[in-house]
Protein backbone atom coordinates (compact mmCIF):
# COMPACT_ATOMS: atom_id res chain seq x y z
CA UNK A 1 0.00 0.00 0.00
CA UNK A 2 1.22 3.54 -0.75
CA UNK A 3 1.96 6.08 1.95
CA UNK A 4 -0.57 8.75 0.96
CA UNK A 5 -3.61 7.52 2.78
CA UNK A 6 -4.44 7.17 6.43
CA UNK A 7 -3.67 3.69 7.76
CA UNK A 8 -6.70 1.59 8.53
CA UNK A 9 -6.12 2.07 12.25
CA UNK A 10 -6.31 5.87 11.88
CA UNK A 11 -9.76 5.51 10.39
CA UNK A 12 -10.82 3.22 13.19
CA UNK A 13 -11.57 -0.46 13.02
CA UNK A 14 -13.49 -1.61 9.95
CA UNK A 15 -12.83 1.62 8.10
CA UNK A 16 -11.40 1.43 4.64
CA UNK A 17 -10.04 3.52 1.79
CA UNK A 18 -12.46 3.43 -1.10
CA UNK A 19 -12.54 4.79 -4.63
CA UNK A 20 -15.84 5.06 -6.50
CA UNK A 21 -15.49 5.64 -10.22
CA UNK A 22 -18.48 7.38 -11.82
CA UNK A 23 -20.59 9.86 -9.87
CA UNK A 24 -23.98 9.19 -11.44
CA UNK A 25 -26.89 8.15 -9.25
CA UNK A 26 -25.34 4.90 -8.22
CA UNK A 27 -21.76 6.05 -7.74
CA UNK A 28 -22.48 9.27 -5.93
CA UNK A 29 -25.02 7.79 -3.54
CA UNK A 30 -22.81 4.78 -2.81
CA UNK A 31 -19.75 6.97 -2.25
CA UNK A 32 -21.57 9.32 0.09
CA UNK A 33 -23.07 6.41 2.06
CA UNK A 34 -19.73 4.60 2.41
CA UNK A 35 -18.23 7.82 3.81
CA UNK A 36 -21.20 8.13 6.16
CA UNK A 37 -20.20 4.71 7.55
CA UNK A 38 -16.83 6.23 8.44
CA UNK A 39 -14.75 5.10 5.48
CA UNK A 40 -12.53 7.44 3.50
CA UNK A 41 -14.00 7.74 0.01
CA UNK A 42 -12.62 9.32 -3.15
CA UNK A 43 -15.24 9.75 -5.88
CA UNK A 44 -13.90 9.98 -9.42
CA UNK A 45 -15.57 11.31 -12.54
CA UNK A 46 -14.07 12.11 -15.94
CA UNK A 47 -16.51 14.99 -16.29
CA UNK A 48 -14.50 17.91 -14.90
CA UNK A 49 -17.55 20.21 -14.59
CA UNK A 50 -19.28 17.61 -12.45
CA UNK A 51 -16.24 17.26 -10.20
CA UNK A 52 -16.03 21.02 -9.73
CA UNK A 53 -19.71 21.20 -8.92
CA UNK A 54 -19.41 18.40 -6.36
CA UNK A 55 -16.35 20.02 -4.81
CA UNK A 56 -18.38 23.22 -4.44
CA UNK A 57 -20.95 21.23 -2.44
CA UNK A 58 -23.52 21.10 -5.25
CA UNK A 59 -25.29 17.85 -6.14
CA UNK A 60 -26.02 17.53 -9.88
CA UNK A 61 -29.07 15.30 -9.28
CA UNK A 62 -32.15 15.78 -7.15
CA UNK A 63 -32.13 13.13 -4.43
CA UNK A 64 -33.67 13.74 -1.00
CA UNK A 65 -31.08 13.90 1.80
CA UNK A 66 -28.06 13.43 -0.46
CA UNK A 67 -26.65 16.94 -0.45
CA UNK A 68 -26.73 17.30 3.36
CA UNK A 69 -24.98 13.99 3.83
CA UNK A 70 -22.43 14.79 1.15
CA UNK A 71 -21.55 18.19 2.62
CA UNK A 72 -21.25 16.81 6.15
CA UNK A 73 -18.90 14.00 5.11
CA UNK A 74 -16.86 16.30 2.89
CA UNK A 75 -16.39 18.69 5.83
CA UNK A 76 -15.38 15.77 8.04
CA UNK A 77 -12.63 14.97 5.54
CA UNK A 78 -14.04 11.53 4.70
CA UNK A 79 -15.25 12.32 1.19
CA UNK A 80 -13.52 13.98 -1.76
CA UNK A 81 -14.04 14.37 -5.50
CA UNK A 82 -11.48 14.29 -8.28
CA UNK A 83 -10.99 13.57 -11.96
CA UNK A 84 -7.57 12.07 -11.19
CA UNK A 85 -8.36 8.37 -11.48
CA UNK A 86 -4.68 7.34 -11.05
CA UNK A 87 -4.42 8.98 -7.62
CA UNK A 88 -7.77 7.57 -6.53
CA UNK A 89 -6.72 4.04 -7.48
CA UNK A 90 -3.36 4.40 -5.75
CA UNK A 91 -4.90 5.58 -2.50
CA UNK A 92 -7.67 2.98 -2.21
CA UNK A 93 -8.04 -0.61 -1.06
CA UNK A 94 -11.38 -1.19 -2.78
CA UNK A 95 -12.31 0.33 -6.15
CA UNK A 96 -15.98 0.46 -7.15
CA UNK A 97 -16.86 0.77 -10.82
CA UNK A 98 -20.12 2.72 -11.08
CA UNK A 99 -20.05 4.23 -14.55
CA UNK A 100 -23.11 4.05 -16.78
CA UNK A 101 -24.10 1.06 -18.90
CA UNK A 102 -26.56 2.62 -21.34
CA UNK A 103 -28.47 0.56 -23.91
CA UNK A 104 -27.11 0.08 -27.40
CA UNK A 105 -29.71 0.38 -30.19
CA UNK A 106 -30.27 -3.42 -30.08
CA UNK A 107 -30.95 -3.37 -26.33
CA UNK A 108 -27.56 -4.80 -25.29
CA UNK A 109 -25.73 -2.98 -22.51
CA UNK A 110 -22.92 -0.71 -23.71
CA UNK A 111 -19.90 -1.84 -21.72
CA UNK A 112 -17.54 0.69 -23.27
CA UNK A 113 -17.29 2.81 -20.11
CA UNK A 114 -16.80 -0.18 -17.81
CA UNK A 115 -14.04 -1.53 -20.05
CA UNK A 116 -12.37 1.85 -20.27
CA UNK A 117 -12.29 2.05 -16.46
CA UNK A 118 -10.90 -1.51 -16.21
CA UNK A 119 -8.05 -0.47 -18.51
CA UNK A 120 -7.38 2.61 -16.36
CA UNK A 121 -7.30 0.41 -13.26
CA UNK A 122 -4.85 -1.99 -14.92
CA UNK A 123 -2.67 0.92 -15.96
CA UNK A 124 -2.44 2.40 -12.47
CA UNK A 125 -2.35 -0.72 -10.32
CA UNK A 126 0.64 -0.65 -7.94
CA UNK A 127 -0.47 -2.99 -5.16
CA UNK A 128 -3.28 -5.42 -4.24
CA UNK A 129 -6.79 -4.02 -4.81
CA UNK A 130 -10.32 -5.33 -4.83
CA UNK A 131 -12.16 -4.20 -7.97
CA UNK A 132 -15.93 -4.22 -7.46
CA UNK A 133 -18.50 -3.71 -10.19
CA UNK A 134 -21.60 -1.86 -9.02
CA UNK A 135 -22.91 -0.98 -12.47
CA UNK A 136 -25.46 -3.41 -13.85
CA UNK A 137 -23.50 -5.54 -16.28
CA UNK A 138 -24.27 -8.68 -18.31
CA UNK A 139 -23.20 -12.05 -16.99
CA UNK A 140 -19.53 -12.55 -17.72
CA UNK A 141 -18.54 -8.87 -17.55
CA UNK A 142 -16.55 -9.24 -14.34
CA UNK A 143 -14.50 -11.96 -16.00
CA UNK A 144 -13.89 -9.50 -18.83
CA UNK A 145 -12.84 -6.82 -16.33
CA UNK A 146 -10.40 -9.30 -14.81
CA UNK A 147 -8.96 -10.19 -18.23
CA UNK A 148 -8.52 -6.56 -19.19
CA UNK A 149 -6.69 -5.70 -15.98
CA UNK A 150 -4.55 -8.86 -16.24
CA UNK A 151 -3.63 -8.00 -19.82
CA UNK A 152 -2.03 -4.79 -18.58
CA UNK A 153 -0.82 -5.43 -15.04
CA UNK A 154 0.97 -8.19 -13.15
CA UNK A 155 -0.04 -6.76 -9.76
CA UNK A 156 -2.34 -8.87 -7.56
CA UNK A 157 -6.04 -8.00 -7.46
CA UNK A 158 -9.47 -9.61 -7.08
CA UNK A 159 -12.77 -8.82 -8.77
CA UNK A 160 -16.25 -8.89 -7.26
CA UNK A 161 -19.79 -8.07 -8.27
CA UNK A 162 -21.85 -6.18 -5.69
CA UNK A 163 -24.98 -5.05 -7.52
CA UNK A 164 -26.89 -1.97 -6.45
CA UNK A 165 -30.62 -2.05 -5.72
CA UNK A 166 -31.28 1.59 -4.79
CA UNK A 167 -34.32 3.41 -6.14
CA UNK A 168 -34.18 7.00 -7.29
CA UNK A 169 -36.02 9.31 -4.94
CA UNK A 170 -35.20 7.11 -1.93
CA UNK A 171 -31.63 6.28 -2.90
CA UNK A 172 -29.95 7.29 0.37
CA UNK A 173 -32.49 5.46 2.49
CA UNK A 174 -32.34 2.36 0.29
CA UNK A 175 -28.54 2.31 0.39
CA UNK A 176 -28.32 2.70 4.15
CA UNK A 177 -31.13 0.15 4.76
CA UNK A 178 -30.79 -2.52 2.07
CA UNK A 179 -32.94 -5.68 2.09
CA UNK A 180 -29.78 -7.59 1.24
CA UNK A 181 -26.25 -7.12 -0.04
CA UNK A 182 -25.13 -9.55 -2.74
CA UNK A 183 -21.39 -10.22 -2.88
CA UNK A 184 -20.25 -12.27 -5.86
CA UNK A 185 -16.60 -13.24 -5.91
CA UNK A 186 -14.32 -16.27 -5.95
CA UNK A 187 -11.77 -14.72 -3.59
CA UNK A 188 -11.81 -15.37 0.15
CA UNK A 189 -9.82 -12.20 0.74
CA UNK A 190 -12.39 -10.12 -1.15
CA UNK A 191 -15.26 -11.81 0.71
CA UNK A 192 -13.74 -10.87 4.07
CA UNK A 193 -13.08 -7.24 3.07
CA UNK A 194 -16.49 -6.72 1.46
CA UNK A 195 -18.30 -8.35 4.38
CA UNK A 196 -16.51 -5.96 6.72
CA UNK A 197 -17.43 -2.97 4.57
CA UNK A 198 -21.12 -3.86 4.23
CA UNK A 199 -21.90 -5.44 7.60
CA UNK A 200 -22.85 -2.09 9.19
CA UNK A 201 -25.68 -1.88 6.62
CA UNK A 202 -27.26 -5.30 7.09
CA UNK A 203 -26.66 -8.78 8.46
CA UNK A 204 -28.20 -10.19 5.30
CA UNK A 205 -25.10 -10.70 3.18
CA UNK A 206 -25.52 -13.13 0.29
CA UNK A 207 -22.21 -14.58 -0.82
CA UNK A 208 -22.26 -16.13 -4.30
CA UNK A 209 -20.14 -16.75 -7.34
CA UNK A 210 -19.67 -13.80 -9.68
CA UNK A 211 -22.06 -14.91 -12.42
CA UNK A 212 -24.93 -15.53 -10.03
CA UNK A 213 -24.46 -12.07 -8.53
CA UNK A 214 -24.57 -10.51 -11.99
CA UNK A 215 -27.74 -12.48 -12.72
CA UNK A 216 -29.44 -11.60 -9.41
CA UNK A 217 -29.52 -7.95 -10.39
CA UNK A 218 -31.12 -8.54 -13.80
CA UNK A 219 -33.53 -11.17 -12.48
CA UNK A 220 -34.66 -8.86 -9.66
CA UNK A 221 -35.35 -5.91 -11.93
CA UNK A 222 -37.03 -8.12 -14.52
CA UNK A 223 -39.27 -9.62 -11.86
CA UNK A 224 -40.32 -6.21 -10.54
CA UNK A 225 -41.02 -5.06 -14.10
CA UNK A 226 -43.10 -8.21 -14.55
CA UNK A 227 -45.17 -7.39 -11.47
CA UNK A 228 -45.89 -3.93 -12.89
CA UNK A 229 -46.88 -5.19 -16.34
CA UNK A 230 -48.97 -7.91 -14.73
CA UNK A 231 -51.00 -5.48 -12.64
CA UNK A 232 -51.33 -3.13 -15.63
CA UNK A 233 -52.88 -5.93 -17.67
CA UNK A 234 -55.17 -6.77 -14.75
CA UNK A 235 -56.17 -3.08 -14.69
CA UNK A 236 -57.08 -3.20 -18.37
CA UNK A 237 -59.34 -6.16 -17.68
CA UNK A 238 -60.77 -4.44 -14.58
CA UNK A 239 -61.82 -1.52 -16.79
CA UNK A 240 -63.85 -3.90 -18.92
CA UNK A 241 -65.40 -6.04 -16.20
CA UNK A 242 -66.11 -3.27 -13.69
CA UNK A 243 -63.60 -4.20 -10.97
CA UNK A 244 -61.25 -1.81 -9.13
CA UNK A 245 -57.57 -2.66 -9.64
CA UNK A 246 -56.46 -0.90 -6.45
CA UNK A 247 -58.71 -3.19 -4.39
CA UNK A 248 -57.61 -6.20 -6.41
CA UNK A 249 -53.94 -5.35 -5.76
CA UNK A 250 -54.64 -4.79 -2.08
CA UNK A 251 -56.37 -8.13 -1.80
CA UNK A 252 -53.55 -9.90 -3.61
CA UNK A 253 -50.83 -8.12 -1.66
CA UNK A 254 -51.85 -9.56 1.71
CA UNK A 255 -50.70 -12.92 0.46
CA UNK A 256 -47.10 -12.97 1.69
CA UNK A 257 -46.07 -15.05 -1.28
CA UNK A 258 -47.17 -12.20 -3.57
CA UNK A 259 -46.38 -9.13 -1.46
CA UNK A 260 -48.04 -5.74 -1.81
CA UNK A 261 -45.26 -3.73 -3.41
CA UNK A 262 -44.89 -3.01 -7.13
CA UNK A 263 -48.56 -3.67 -7.77
CA UNK A 264 -49.54 -0.10 -8.57
CA UNK A 265 -51.26 0.10 -11.92
CA UNK A 266 -50.53 3.19 -13.97
CA UNK A 267 -48.97 4.19 -17.26
CA UNK A 268 -46.09 1.74 -17.03
CA UNK A 269 -42.54 1.83 -15.73
CA UNK A 270 -39.84 4.20 -16.96
CA UNK A 271 -36.50 5.34 -15.58
CA UNK A 272 -32.90 4.43 -16.14
CA UNK A 273 -33.10 0.80 -15.03
CA UNK A 274 -36.22 -1.23 -15.77
CA UNK A 275 -36.47 -0.40 -19.50
CA UNK A 276 -32.72 -0.88 -20.00
CA UNK A 277 -32.29 -3.96 -17.84
CA UNK A 278 -35.30 -5.84 -19.23
CA UNK A 279 -34.02 -5.25 -22.79
CA UNK A 280 -30.53 -6.30 -21.77
CA UNK A 281 -31.75 -9.55 -20.16
CA UNK A 282 -33.71 -10.40 -23.31
CA UNK A 283 -30.46 -9.91 -25.23
CA UNK A 284 -28.42 -11.94 -22.72
CA UNK A 285 -30.89 -14.81 -23.08
CA UNK A 286 -30.94 -14.47 -26.87
CA UNK A 287 -27.18 -14.78 -27.02
CA UNK A 288 -27.42 -18.25 -25.49
CA UNK A 289 -30.30 -19.14 -27.81
CA UNK A 290 -32.98 -18.72 -25.20
CA UNK A 291 -36.15 -16.90 -26.17
CA UNK A 292 -37.31 -15.11 -23.00
CA UNK A 293 -40.95 -14.94 -24.10
CA UNK A 294 -42.39 -13.80 -20.79
CA UNK A 295 -40.05 -10.82 -20.48
CA UNK A 296 -40.61 -9.80 -24.11
CA UNK A 297 -44.32 -9.56 -23.34
CA UNK A 298 -43.62 -7.59 -20.17
CA UNK A 299 -41.79 -5.01 -22.28
CA UNK A 300 -44.55 -4.87 -24.90
CA UNK A 301 -47.29 -4.49 -22.31
CA UNK A 302 -45.32 -1.69 -20.70
CA UNK A 303 -44.88 0.20 -23.96
CA UNK A 304 -48.53 -0.17 -24.79
CA UNK A 305 -49.73 0.93 -21.35
CA UNK A 306 -48.40 4.46 -21.96
CA UNK A 307 -50.84 4.87 -24.79
CA UNK A 308 -53.87 4.13 -22.60
CA UNK A 309 -53.87 7.83 -21.80
CA UNK A 310 -53.93 8.67 -25.50
CA UNK A 311 -56.63 6.10 -26.25
CA UNK A 312 -58.84 7.61 -23.57
CA UNK A 313 -58.31 11.13 -24.95
CA UNK A 314 -59.11 10.00 -28.48
CA UNK A 315 -62.25 8.23 -27.31
CA UNK A 316 -63.43 11.49 -25.78
CA UNK A 317 -62.35 13.98 -28.45
CA UNK A 318 -61.99 11.99 -31.64
CA UNK A 319 -59.15 13.93 -33.18
CA UNK A 320 -56.73 15.73 -30.85
CA UNK A 321 -55.75 18.34 -33.40
CA UNK A 322 -56.29 21.85 -32.04
CA UNK A 323 -57.05 20.61 -28.52
CA UNK A 324 -55.21 22.04 -25.53
CA UNK A 325 -54.04 19.28 -23.21
CA UNK A 326 -52.54 20.05 -19.80
CA UNK A 327 -49.94 17.56 -18.52
CA UNK A 328 -48.99 17.31 -14.87
CA UNK A 329 -45.81 15.35 -14.19
CA UNK A 330 -42.89 14.74 -16.53
CA UNK A 331 -40.46 12.76 -14.31
CA UNK A 332 -40.66 8.94 -14.60
CA UNK A 333 -41.76 8.87 -10.96
CA UNK A 334 -42.12 11.37 -8.09
CA UNK A 335 -39.24 12.80 -6.03
CA UNK A 336 -36.78 12.79 -8.88
CA UNK A 337 -35.89 15.14 -11.74
CA UNK A 338 -34.93 12.14 -13.87
CA UNK A 339 -36.86 11.81 -17.13
CA UNK A 340 -34.93 8.90 -18.67
CA UNK A 341 -37.47 6.73 -20.49
CA UNK A 342 -40.32 8.57 -18.77
CA UNK A 343 -43.76 7.62 -20.14
CA UNK A 344 -44.42 11.37 -20.46
CA UNK A 345 -41.89 11.53 -23.33
CA UNK A 346 -43.87 9.18 -25.59
CA UNK A 347 -47.20 10.65 -24.54
CA UNK A 348 -46.24 14.28 -25.15
CA UNK A 349 -44.54 13.44 -28.46
CA UNK A 350 -47.73 11.76 -29.61
CA UNK A 351 -49.89 14.68 -28.51
CA UNK A 352 -47.77 17.28 -30.33
CA UNK A 353 -47.57 15.13 -33.46
CA UNK A 354 -51.35 14.78 -33.36
CA UNK A 355 -51.60 18.57 -33.45
CA UNK A 356 -52.50 19.26 -29.81
CA UNK A 357 -51.11 22.15 -27.79
CA UNK A 358 -49.52 20.79 -24.60
CA UNK A 359 -49.25 22.85 -21.41
CA UNK A 360 -46.77 20.98 -19.24
CA UNK A 361 -45.91 21.25 -15.56
CA UNK A 362 -43.52 19.34 -13.31
CA UNK A 363 -42.18 20.63 -9.98
CA UNK A 364 -38.53 19.87 -10.83
CA UNK A 365 -38.08 17.83 -14.01
CA UNK A 366 -38.99 20.40 -16.68
CA UNK A 367 -35.41 21.44 -17.50
CA UNK A 368 -34.34 17.82 -18.04
CA UNK A 369 -37.49 17.04 -20.00
CA UNK A 370 -36.94 19.92 -22.42
CA UNK A 371 -33.63 18.37 -23.42
CA UNK A 372 -35.60 15.28 -24.58
CA UNK A 373 -38.69 16.85 -26.11
CA UNK A 374 -39.21 20.45 -27.09
CA UNK A 375 -41.59 21.99 -29.61
CA UNK A 376 -43.28 25.30 -30.18
CA UNK A 377 -46.61 23.59 -29.44
CA UNK A 378 -45.49 22.88 -25.84
CA UNK A 379 -46.00 25.62 -23.27
CA UNK A 380 -43.80 25.10 -20.19
CA UNK A 381 -45.62 26.21 -17.06
CA UNK A 382 -44.21 26.86 -13.59
CA UNK A 383 -47.50 26.45 -11.81
CA UNK A 384 -49.92 23.51 -12.10
CA UNK A 385 -53.00 25.74 -12.14
CA UNK A 386 -51.58 27.87 -14.95
CA UNK A 387 -51.01 24.68 -16.92
CA UNK A 388 -54.63 23.64 -16.45
CA UNK A 389 -56.20 27.04 -17.12
CA UNK A 390 -58.25 26.95 -20.33
CA UNK A 391 -57.24 23.35 -21.16
CA UNK A 392 -59.65 20.87 -22.74
CA UNK A 393 -58.29 18.02 -20.62
CA UNK A 394 -55.73 17.39 -17.90
CA UNK A 395 -53.47 14.30 -17.89
CA UNK A 396 -51.72 13.35 -14.64
CA UNK A 397 -48.57 11.39 -15.54
CA UNK A 398 -46.53 11.46 -12.31
CA UNK A 399 -48.02 11.09 -8.82
CA UNK A 400 -46.28 14.08 -7.21
CA UNK A 401 -47.64 14.65 -3.72
CA UNK A 402 -48.69 18.24 -4.47
CA UNK A 403 -51.15 16.96 -7.07
CA UNK A 404 -53.07 14.90 -4.54
CA UNK A 405 -53.59 17.98 -2.38
CA UNK A 406 -55.14 20.16 -5.09
CA UNK A 407 -58.56 21.74 -4.75
CA UNK A 408 -60.28 19.87 -7.57
CA UNK A 409 -63.36 22.08 -7.64
CA UNK A 410 -61.24 25.15 -8.24
CA UNK A 411 -59.21 23.24 -10.79
CA UNK A 412 -62.29 22.07 -12.71
CA UNK A 413 -63.73 25.59 -12.79
CA UNK A 414 -60.72 27.06 -14.54
CA UNK A 415 -60.51 24.51 -17.35
CA UNK A 416 -62.24 24.85 -20.67
CA UNK A 417 -63.64 21.34 -20.20
CA UNK A 418 -63.36 19.60 -16.83
CA UNK A 419 -61.91 16.35 -18.13
CA UNK A 420 -59.14 14.48 -16.34
CA UNK A 421 -57.17 11.40 -17.34
CA UNK A 422 -55.43 10.32 -14.14
CA UNK A 423 -52.63 7.98 -15.27
CA UNK A 424 -51.51 7.27 -11.69
CA UNK A 425 -54.76 6.88 -9.72
CA UNK A 426 -53.93 9.92 -7.61
CA UNK A 427 -57.49 10.83 -6.58
CA UNK A 428 -60.09 8.95 -4.58
CA UNK A 429 -63.81 8.58 -5.08
CA UNK A 430 -64.79 11.34 -2.65
CA UNK A 431 -62.44 13.88 -4.21
CA UNK A 432 -63.75 13.13 -7.69
CA UNK A 433 -67.43 13.06 -6.78
CA UNK A 434 -67.28 16.55 -5.33
CA UNK A 435 -65.20 17.97 -8.16
CA UNK A 436 -67.42 17.92 -11.20
CA UNK A 437 -64.68 16.33 -13.25
CA UNK A 438 -65.34 13.89 -16.04
CA UNK A 439 -62.72 11.53 -14.68
CA UNK A 440 -60.87 8.52 -16.07
CA UNK A 441 -58.22 6.66 -14.11
CA UNK A 442 -56.45 3.32 -14.50
CA UNK A 443 -58.42 0.15 -13.83
CA UNK A 444 -61.07 1.89 -11.73
CA UNK A 445 -64.12 2.20 -13.97
CA UNK A 446 -66.35 2.75 -10.92
CA UNK A 447 -64.74 6.14 -10.38
CA UNK A 448 -65.44 7.35 -13.89
CA UNK A 449 -67.69 10.19 -13.03
CA UNK A 450 -69.27 12.65 -15.37
CA UNK A 451 -71.61 15.43 -14.33
CA UNK A 452 -75.18 14.37 -14.78
CA UNK A 453 -74.05 10.82 -15.53
CA UNK A 454 -73.65 8.80 -12.37
CA UNK A 455 -70.98 6.17 -12.70
CA UNK A 456 -72.44 2.81 -13.49
CA UNK A 457 -70.57 0.80 -10.91
CA UNK A 458 -69.47 2.17 -7.58
C1 LIG B 1 -25.97 3.48 -12.93
C2 LIG B 1 -25.21 2.22 -13.28
O1 LIG B 1 -23.94 2.50 -13.65
C3 LIG B 1 -25.96 1.43 -14.26
O2 LIG B 1 -25.29 0.27 -14.61
C4 LIG B 1 -27.23 1.08 -13.60
O3 LIG B 1 -27.96 0.18 -14.35
C5 LIG B 1 -28.00 2.33 -13.38
O4 LIG B 1 -27.31 3.20 -12.61
P1 LIG B 1 -26.03 5.94 -13.29
O5 LIG B 1 -25.36 6.05 -11.98
O6 LIG B 1 -27.44 6.39 -13.41
O7 LIG B 1 -25.94 4.45 -13.79
O8 LIG B 1 -25.14 6.49 -14.45
P2 LIG B 1 -24.86 7.94 -14.96
O9 LIG B 1 -25.77 8.90 -14.32
O10 LIG B 1 -24.73 7.80 -16.43
O11 LIG B 1 -23.43 8.22 -14.32
C6 LIG B 1 -22.24 7.67 -14.71
C7 LIG B 1 -21.13 8.64 -14.32
O12 LIG B 1 -19.89 8.07 -14.66
C8 LIG B 1 -21.20 9.99 -15.00
O13 LIG B 1 -21.06 11.01 -14.05
C9 LIG B 1 -20.00 9.97 -15.96
O14 LIG B 1 -19.45 11.28 -16.16
C10 LIG B 1 -19.06 9.05 -15.25
N1 LIG B 1 -18.10 8.38 -16.12
C11 LIG B 1 -18.50 7.74 -17.24
C12 LIG B 1 -16.74 8.34 -15.77
O15 LIG B 1 -16.34 8.91 -14.77
N2 LIG B 1 -15.86 7.67 -16.55
C13 LIG B 1 -16.22 7.05 -17.69
O16 LIG B 1 -15.38 6.47 -18.38
C14 LIG B 1 -17.60 7.08 -18.04
C1 LIG C 1 -35.48 0.53 -9.93
C2 LIG C 1 -35.40 -0.61 -8.88
O1 LIG C 1 -36.52 -0.51 -7.99
C3 LIG C 1 -34.09 -0.55 -8.11
O2 LIG C 1 -34.01 -1.65 -7.23
C4 LIG C 1 -32.95 -0.60 -9.12
O3 LIG C 1 -31.71 -0.49 -8.47
C5 LIG C 1 -33.09 0.52 -10.13
O4 LIG C 1 -34.37 0.43 -10.77
P1 LIG C 1 -36.03 3.12 -9.92
O5 LIG C 1 -35.98 3.02 -11.42
O6 LIG C 1 -35.30 4.23 -9.27
O7 LIG C 1 -35.52 1.77 -9.24
O8 LIG C 1 -37.55 3.30 -9.51
P2 LIG C 1 -38.76 2.40 -9.03
O9 LIG C 1 -39.31 3.01 -7.81
O10 LIG C 1 -38.43 0.99 -8.99
O11 LIG C 1 -39.81 2.68 -10.20
C6 LIG C 1 -39.55 2.34 -11.54
C7 LIG C 1 -40.75 2.64 -12.41
O12 LIG C 1 -41.80 1.74 -12.14
C8 LIG C 1 -41.35 4.04 -12.23
O13 LIG C 1 -41.64 4.58 -13.51
C9 LIG C 1 -42.61 3.80 -11.45
O14 LIG C 1 -43.61 4.75 -11.75
C10 LIG C 1 -43.01 2.43 -11.93
N1 LIG C 1 -43.82 1.67 -10.96
C11 LIG C 1 -43.26 1.24 -9.80
C12 LIG C 1 -45.14 1.37 -11.26
O15 LIG C 1 -45.66 1.75 -12.32
N2 LIG C 1 -45.86 0.63 -10.34
C13 LIG C 1 -45.33 0.18 -9.18
O16 LIG C 1 -46.05 -0.48 -8.43
C14 LIG C 1 -43.99 0.51 -8.90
Amino acid sequence: MGGHHPKLCELGENKMNIAVIGTGYVGLVSGVCFSELGNRVICVDNNQDKVEMLNAGEVPIYEPGLQELMIANKRAGKLSFTSDIAAAIRESDIIFIAVGTPSLPNGEANLGYVEQVAIEIGTHLESYKIVVTKSTVPVGTNDRVRELIQSISTQPFDVASVPEFLREGSAVKDTLNPDRIVIGTDSERAIQALKKLHRPLTENLIITDIRSAEMIKYASNAFLATKISFINEISNICEKVGADVTRVAEGMGYDKRIGSSFLKAGIGYGGSCFPKDTQALIQIAGQVDYDFRLLKSVVQVNQDQRFNVIRKLEEIFGTLSGRTIAVWGLAFKPDTDDVRDAPAIDIIRYLTEAGAVVKAYDPIATANFRKEVDATSIVWEENPLHAARGADALCVLTEWKEFSQMNLMELASMMSEAIMIDGRNVYNKEQIKASGFQYYSVGRPGLNHAEGKAAAII
